[in-house]
C-alpha cells in the first residue's frame, strides 16, 4: 500500500487546485563514477605467461618476435619481465635484459614493452619501466638503453618524460626499414646503499602497487 507521503501521480497533480502538489522527493544523490579498475603488478611467473606476453607484444611491435626471442630474454632474465593485470586480464608487460657491455659498464636494456590500448593513458607503462629499472638498479645497472622506432612519438613522449635522452639514429634498423632511435637512461654508479634501496622499494611497490621512482640521476 502507497505511504500517505507519496505525491500522487503527475496527471493528477496537474488537476489537484484546492491544495498545492506537494514538492517532489529529492532526486537520488548522483552516483559515483566506478571505482578506477585496479592495476595489479606482478613478477613474471614462468613460461606459462609467454603466450600473455607475445599477445601483447606482437599486437603492438612492428618487429616480429619469434618464441625463441621471448625464450632468450625470459629464461636468461626472468627478473627483468613484468605484467600489468586488470583482473584475470594482462595488460601490460615489460621484458628486458642487464648485462656487461664492452667489458666495462653495466647495462640495462629495455627490448620490449607494450600496454593494451584501452588501459592506455593510466600510467601502467611508466609503472612497469620503473619496476624492471628498480630492479636494475639492485643489480648495480649504470645505464638503461632501448630503441624505439623514430616515428613512434607516443613511445617517444614517453621515454622522454621518465629522463631517456636520444643518443643516435639508427638508419633502417628494423626489419620493415623504419629508423630508430637509440635513447639512454643514465643510472649512476649503482653503490650498495642505492641498491639495498632499490631492493626495498621494489618489494614495497610490488606488495602495496605503488610505483618505485625512477632513479636517473637526471
Ligand atoms: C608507449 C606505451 C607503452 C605507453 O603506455 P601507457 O601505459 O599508455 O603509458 P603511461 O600511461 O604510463 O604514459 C605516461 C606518459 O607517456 C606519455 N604518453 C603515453 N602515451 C602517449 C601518447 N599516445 N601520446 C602522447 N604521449 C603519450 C605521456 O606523457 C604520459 O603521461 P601523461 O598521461 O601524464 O600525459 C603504449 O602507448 C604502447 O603500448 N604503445 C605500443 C607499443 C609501443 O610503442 N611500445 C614502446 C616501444 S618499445
Amino acid at each position: 500500500m502507497a505511504s500517505s507521503t507519496t505525491p500522487p501521480p503527475p496527471s493528477l497533480q496537474a488537476l489537484s487546485l484546492a491544495s498545492p502538489a506537494p514538492s517532489p522527493p529529492p532526486s537520488p544523490p548522483p552516483r559515483p563514477p566506478p571505482a578506477a579498475e585496479t592495476i595489479r603488478y606482478e613478477r613474471y611467473a614462468g613460461e606459462q605467461d609467454i603466450p600473455k606476453i607475445m599477445d601483447l607484444v606482437d599486437t603492438e611491435l612492428s618487429e616480429p618476435y619469434n618464441y625463441y626471442t621471448y625464450r632468450y630474454f625470459l629464461n636468461d632474465w626472468p627478473n627483468l619481465c613484468f605484467m600489468a593485470y586488470a583482473g584475470d586480464l594482462a595488460v601490460g608487460t615489460i621484458v628486458c635484459k642487464q648485462e656487461v657491455h664492452r667489458d666495462k659498464l653495466n647495462r640495462g636494456y629495455l627490448a620490449m614493452l607494450s600496454t593494451r590500448e584501452a588501459y592506455r593513458g593510466k600510467g601502467v607503462a611508466t609503472h612497469l619501466v620503473r619496476l624492471a629499472i628498480t630492479e636494475m638498479v639492485s643489480y648495480s645497472c649504470e645505464e638503461v638503453v632501448l630503441e624505439t622506432e623514430a616515428d613512434n612519438a607516443s613511445a617517444l613522449r614517453f621515454y622522454r618524460k621518465l629522463g631517456f635522452i636520444k643518443e643516435k639514429r639508427l638508419y633502417r634498423f628494423y626489419l620493415n626499414a623504419k629508423d630508430a632511435y637509440r635513447l639512454k637512461l643514465p643510472l649512476g654508479t649503482g653503490d650498495e646503499v642505492r641498491r639495498s634501496r632499490a631492493k626495498a622499494e621494489m618489494e614495497k611497490a610490488l606488495q602495496e602497487g605503488m610505483a618505485p621512482a625512477v632513479a636517473s640521476k637526471a
